[in-house]
């Protein structure tokens, strides 16, 4: 199962997404690799230095062009979790890795500018490939990010979950896997698979 985690803005998310959802899909104890897709290999270094479940039973790929991205998936097996994280900013890497995801995790930011962005991203999905968004470090409490919400439901573009604002998780890989990250990540990676089941 191939899921990319796909943004055109920088700094929304992809990293902390992608590693988030690496750690949760390896709980359902499959065999994960995350395919770095950003020459900046955050993602790489975050995963590289975990020395802990489940992060360090994480395999790395380093992908920084679509030829390297492309083989890359290619060879992930039918029983492992492929999870991209992808540089901003890059349309051909993005519609290179969506031709083959199973399902694409759009994360985003509550904010006007973010809304266009965001759909932009969707816009490139294949018709067929579930899509839906992760709202990241979300000031749920705020009215903000209730109108945000509510004009989501209104385009009818599915919100997946969202992700709370957090020092433990704006820490990276400085601090292990906040557990309040983990458990929202997991309910996105559930959306997730039911995405690819009813597909
Ligand atoms: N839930 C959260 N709470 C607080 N901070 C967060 C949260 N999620 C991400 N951040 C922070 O937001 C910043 C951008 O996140 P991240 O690096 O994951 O985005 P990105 O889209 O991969 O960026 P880039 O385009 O540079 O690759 C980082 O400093 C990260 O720690
Ligand atoms: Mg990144």
């Amino acid at each position: 199962m191939i899921v990319v985690v796909a943004a055109l803005k920088g700094g929304v998310g992809k990293t902390t997404t992608s590693v988030y959802l690496a750690a949760v899909a390896w709980s359902s104890r499959r065999p994960v690799t995350l395919i770095d897709a950003d020459a900046q290999a955050s993602a790489a270094e975050w995963i590289e230095q975990a020395d802990a479940e489940p992060l360090d039973a994480v395999t790395v790929v380093e992908a920084p062009t679509t030829r390297l991205l492309t083989r890359a998936l290619g060879r992930i097996a039918p029983d492992e979790v492929g999870i991209v994280d992808s540089p901003p900013g890059n349309e051909r890497m993005l519609e290179a890795a969506m031709s083959v995801a199973d399902c694409v995790v759009i994360p985003t930011r509550v904010g006007g500018v973010e809304t266009a962005r965001a759909e932009a991203v969707f816009d490139l999905v294949p018709r067929k490939t579930p899509a839906g968004l992760v709202i990241c470090s979300a000031r749920t409490y705020t009215r903000d990010y209730q109108d945000a919400m509510a004009g989501w439901r209104e385009a009818q573009v599915p919100v997946w979950g969202s992700i709370p604002e957090r020092v433990t998780i704006a820490a990276g890989p400085d601090a292990y896997l906040a557990p309040d990250g983990l458990d929202s990540y997991r309910s996105v990676w559930r959306r997730a698979l039911r995405s690819v089941r009813e597909a």
